[in-house]
């Protein structure tokens, strides 16, 4: 289990933080260890300007319960539940492994139970196609549109019908502190994953924020009302490959894992010498390819590449990363 560790006297601005970002995992006390504090975070947690340890002993407020204790099943099928789960605002959304298929409604409401915040658990079946569309069954509660508050921002979202990466947050974040006074294309901008962030923390002067699927379109143009970042996002429905904007931006968001059928416009959209974020899901073994295809649409376009940073975001599949590579793209010299 993870704690941010911390000199005394930073442990309740720290704590207040963590509290504020809804990161502090509040089954754990603060422990004291060798003059310095552990602040208890959750396993989703991730900073880069705080120092994470695995706690060798937490010291939980009470009894450390889980959903299985809210359980009446045999050991034979308790082995298959869930050890993590993702909450989005006040939903929990779960994958079950097969064999607890029938058990479902009883796992949901155990999970009530535990989560007493919480108003509905959502199954989980997996998303697919271009508009990252979950597949999900309602299995505990009613009502599945929450808001999702994350890194002091507020996310409208409907958990059933539109996806949120848990595994994003950090890159989510790097994206909040980019973009000051910067005009930036938001390629794919589902309901704001990074537009919005971006647009709170670091004040960009203009944001195009593109959305081909309606309902996603729809909780971004809440989104920008609940956030009150009108006067810096501007929503665009459409097809990226269409609406994106030519030679115009400082920075260019590709947050989409077949954004390679998008480069050109991408690259097109930036003024000389901007920056594209650009994301795919690549096999290890040929871990380069995003940066060869940076280089080869770039020089398609007459202009020069300069990789800044390829990072991986998380793992997609086995063998398989979600990177994003940052990357320069002048005018050719002459
Ligand atoms: C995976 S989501 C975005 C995830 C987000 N980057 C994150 O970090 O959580 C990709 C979004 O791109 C949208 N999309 C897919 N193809 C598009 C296109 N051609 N133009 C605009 N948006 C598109 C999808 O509808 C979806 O909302």
């Amino acid at each position: 289990m993870r704690a941010v560790i911390v000199s005394r006297e930073e442990t309740e601005r720290v704590r207040q933080k963590l509290l504020f970002e809804g990161a502090l995992d509040k089954t754990r006390r603060l422990v004291k260890k060798s003059g310095l504090i552990e602040i208890p975070v959750k396993e989703s947690f991730a900073a880069e300007d705080l120092t994470l340890v695995e706690q060798e002993e937490p010291h939980f407020y009470i009894p450390k319960k889980t959903h299985g204790d809210y359980l009446d099943i045999p050991d034979s099928e308790r082995k298959f539940l869930p050890a993590g789960w993702q909450i989005l605002g006040d939903i929990i959304i779960i994958s079950l492994h097969e064999r607890l298929e029938n058990r479902k409604a009883e796992i949901g409401k155990a999970l009530l139970s535990f989560y007493p915040g919480c108003r509905t658990v959502l199954l989980d079946r997996g998303i697919s196609g271009q508009m990252r569309q979950p597949e999900r069954e309602v299995i505990a509660g009613g009502s599945t549109e929450t808001i999702h508050m994350e890194n002091g921002c507020s996310f409208k979202i409907d958990a059933m019908k539109i996806m949120y990466s848990k595994g994003n947050l950090a890159e989510r974040k790097r994206m909040s502190k980019l973009g000051e006074g910067e005009t930036v294309v938001d390629m794919f901008a589902g309901i704001g994953y990074f537009s919005i962030p971006m647009a709170v923390h670091s004040k960009p002067r203009k944001i195009f924020a593109i959305e081909i699927n309606p309902v996603a379109s729809g909780y971004l143009k809440e989104n920008i009302k609940l956030n009150r970042v009108e006067d810096v996002v501007e929503p665009v429905t459409g097809d990226c490959a269409v609406a994106t904007p030519h030679g115009i931006a400082d920075r260019v968001i590709m947050g989409y894992l077949d954004a390679h059928e998008y480069l050109e416009h991408g690259i097109r959209a930036l003024s000389p010498g901007g920056i594209i974020h650009y994301h795919e899901a690549v096999p290890e073994a040929i871990e380069r390819r995003p940066v060869e295809r940076i280089f080869a649409e770039a020089g398609k376009q007459g202009r020069d590449a300069k990789i800044i940073n390829m990072r991986r975001i998380k793992k997609y599949s086995p063998g398989v990363w979600h990177v994003v590579v940052d990357a320069r793209i002048a005018a050719r010299s002459p």
